[in-house]
């Protein structure tokens, strides 16, 4: 059986973990104040950036000496400013203690993408110095946590369960730096809440860097999808998220309380969710802010 926890609160917090208790982490913090995610959630990049400092300190506690987190992020552009979260969030980690070990460019499809075009600019003004390429990537960026990583310490019988499929390895060319991996599209039923990684990324995040039934963590959970991959798994899970109002959607996406692996092995999982005095409700506030916004541009579009 596995034990999956969403606790509702601030991850900067992160009370109900012990020090060195977490085997994984996998996660995608919200990119500043993103227009279609996150509009004026921070106060400031600075605030923005003492959010990654504050929940970076935390996960180097609970981490277990050797092992890595995982975080799927991208630079933003906002009002033309593009923000440098990639190389802060590096500068950050590494001055937390963390190794920089692994950069992993996530490519999506062609014509997937979720923010505005920007590439018609240059069909308009065909002359040098109109050029503004569509983004199609993100970067999923490995920082490892000092210390010997020993396998003769797992179980051998757990070493044989997480053995990593060659087959699919090399076929999917998980092999390779860059990843093709299909995003989530804005039609789909979770991205209404907010922007959100695609299963099968986070699946070779896990079957990758952690073992049967160990425990992966995500401090900025969102709609679940870390800890309903981790179930599906088998490893435990434990997710982060400040907005209470994503309670349902995330309820929704991890089931119920037992899957079939377990009925097979007549054991249960267990799945806790816990409400602390610090969560927040943000969703309904921020989608106004959207609609706010969409409608903005309209209007200016209708004068054009
Ligand atoms: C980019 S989304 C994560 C999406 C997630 N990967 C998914 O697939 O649904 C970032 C999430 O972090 C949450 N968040 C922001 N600040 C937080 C904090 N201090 N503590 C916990 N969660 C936070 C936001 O509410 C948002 O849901």
């Amino acid at each position: 059986m596995v034990f999956i926890r969403v606790i509702f609160g601030d991850s900067r917090r992160m009370i109900e973990l012990s020090d060195n208790s977490v085997h994984l982490v996998v996660t995608s913090p919200p990119y500043y104040n993103a227009p279609f995610d996150f509009p004026g959630l921070f106060k400031s990049y600075d605030e923005f950036l003492e959010l990654l400092r504050n929940v970076g300190r935390e996960i180097y506690r609970v981490l277990s000496p050797g092992r890595v987190a995982c975080f799927v992020t991208q630079d933003v552009r906002i009002d033309g400013v593009l923000y440098p979260i990639v190389p802060d969030l590096i500068r950050i980690m590494l001055s937390l203690g963390f190794e920089y070990q692994e950069r992993i460019i996530w490519r999506k499809p062609e014509g997937y993408i979720r923010i505005s075009r920007r590439s018609g600019v240059l069909i308009q003004h065909p002359y040098p110095m109109y050029y503004y390429p569509d983004n199609i990537y993100e970067e999923i960026v490995i920082f490892r946590k000092p210390g010997e990583f020993d396998r003769k310490k797992i179980p051998q019988a757990v070493v044989e369960k997480s053995k990593i499929d060659i087959g699919r390895f090399q076929r999917e060319k998980w092999y390779l730096s860059v990843w093709d991996i299909t995003n989530v599209l804005p039609s789909e039923k979770w991205s209404k809440y907010t922007a959100v990684f695609p299963e099968e990324l986070v699946e070779r995040l896990i079957y990758l860097y952690s073992y049967w039934r160990e425990t992966v963590l995500d401090p900025f959970l969102g709609t679940g999808t870390t800890c309903a991959v981790a179930r599906r798994l088998q490893r435990n899970c434990v997710g982060y998220e400040i907005d209470v109002e994503l309670k349902d959607a995330i309820e929704e996406r991890i089931g119920g309380t037992k899957t079939l692996v377990s009925f097979l092995e007549g054991e249960e999982d267990r799945v806790e969710f816990i409400v602390r005095d610090d969560a927040r409700k943000l969703r309904t506030k921020l989608r106004e802010e959207i609609d706010r916004m969409l409608q903005e541009r309209k209007k200016s579009k209708e004068k054009v």
